[in-house]
């Protein structure tokens, strides 16, 4: 059992009470590899953000799970050598069983999600329950979910959001116990959120009735990635086929991460930024075939997004 302080790993708890009462969020960035995760660090590092570094249970079986604990731990030791030590959580993202939410607080992840949004209400309670129970035994913070957004989680699609009920997050927060709420309000995963012509607007009516029900109780949202159009010209231009991708504005999120909103996942936006500069590199130097060499700009370009998610966006920075 490693724990994941012995990491130099922090769970949620102070960071995301913090983030609450100040009016901004937390980033949450999905990472699988190295270059990854060396964006994340230099830029909450250089932005001064506390950081969530987020990896789903498809990342795992990519990455490992012993590599990964290493290179968390790589990031604590990483971001001290940059010259700052800024609190950074290891968390599982869409965890669905209680085994693999053990498995992750056994490899020293501070925090964990339980998603049982697409059980009936009642299974759902039940097995966050159970996972609160286990993990705070060991300090390691839960995120829970109520409502579906639409898109694919966790292998399972839905065509149309099932948004959260704000009747039922009060009753759902007293009877598991978890730290914080992931909430559907029109977010989706990926990078096609809405159809053209559709209007781009989330739920912020329902995210205020959810804020009267649990006063400062830290929310989550998912499926918050903003889809920039230049980066999609952009690998169109060099031979990609992305065709009517868009995300939720960013105008909607920093509206969102100045309520009791805390913690917010991006993952898609990345993608695009690394898969537009690699297809530019490609285009421009065909003859090229060092990969640092075309992932070196790459991890800039990840870099770069992230530093303009935290301080434009987000408002994290200057919070570690
Ligand atoms: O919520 C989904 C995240 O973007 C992770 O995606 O399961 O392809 O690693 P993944
Ligand atoms: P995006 O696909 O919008 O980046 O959402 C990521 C996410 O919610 C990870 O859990
Ligand atoms: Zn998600």
């Amino acid at each position: 059992m490693t724990n994941y302080k012995d990491l130099g790993l922090v769970n949620s708890k102070a960071i995301f009470d913090k983030a609450v009462s100040g009016g901004y969020a937390i980033p949450a960035f999905n990472f699988n590899n190295m270059e990854q995760m060396q964006a994340i660090v230099e830029a909450s590092v250089e932005m001064s953000s506390p950081v969530i570094l987020q990896v789903s249970s498809g990342a795992r079986k990519y990455a490992n799970q012993t590599l990964l604990r290493y290179m968390a731990q790589g990031a604590v030791e990483y971001a001290k050598e940059l010259g700052k030590n800024i609190p950074i959580v290891l968390h599982l993202d869409h965890g669905d069983t209680l085994e693999l939410c053990k498995n992750c607080i056994e490899y020293g992840f501070s925090s964990v999600m339980i998603d049982g949004s697409h059980h009936e209400y009642n299974k759902n309670v039940d097995l966050t329950l159970e996972v609160v129970e286990y993990a705070h035994k060991y300090n390691v913070t839960v995120e829970g979910e109520l409502g579906v957004l639409a898109g694919v989680e966790d292998d399972v699609k839905s065509d149309t959001h099932t948004y959260t009920q704000p009747d039922e997050v009060e009753d759902f927060v007293k009877k598991t116990g978890v730290d914080s709420l992931a909430i559907s309000i029109g977010t989706s995963h990926g990078a096609f959120k809405f159809k053209p012509g559709q209007d781009p607007k989330i739920r912020l009516d329902i995210l205020e009735e959810i804020e009267k029900r649990i006063p400062g109780f830290p929310i989550v949202l998912h499926g918050s990635s903003s889809v920039p159009q230049d980066l999609v010209k952009m690998i169109n231009s060099y031979g990609g086929k992305l065709d009517d991708a868009i995300g939720i504005p960013e105008e909607q999120l920093r509206l969102a991460a100045k309520s009791a909103v805390c913690k917010i996942n991006i993952d898609s936006d990345g993608r695009l930024a690394m898969t537009a500069a690699i297809r530019k590199m490609f285009v421009e130097d065909p003859g090229e075939f060092d990969p640092r060499k075309y992932l070196g700009p790459a991890r800039e370009a990840l870099k770069n997004l992230y530093m303009h998610k935290i301080k434009s966006v987000l408002g994290s920075d200057n919070k570690a």
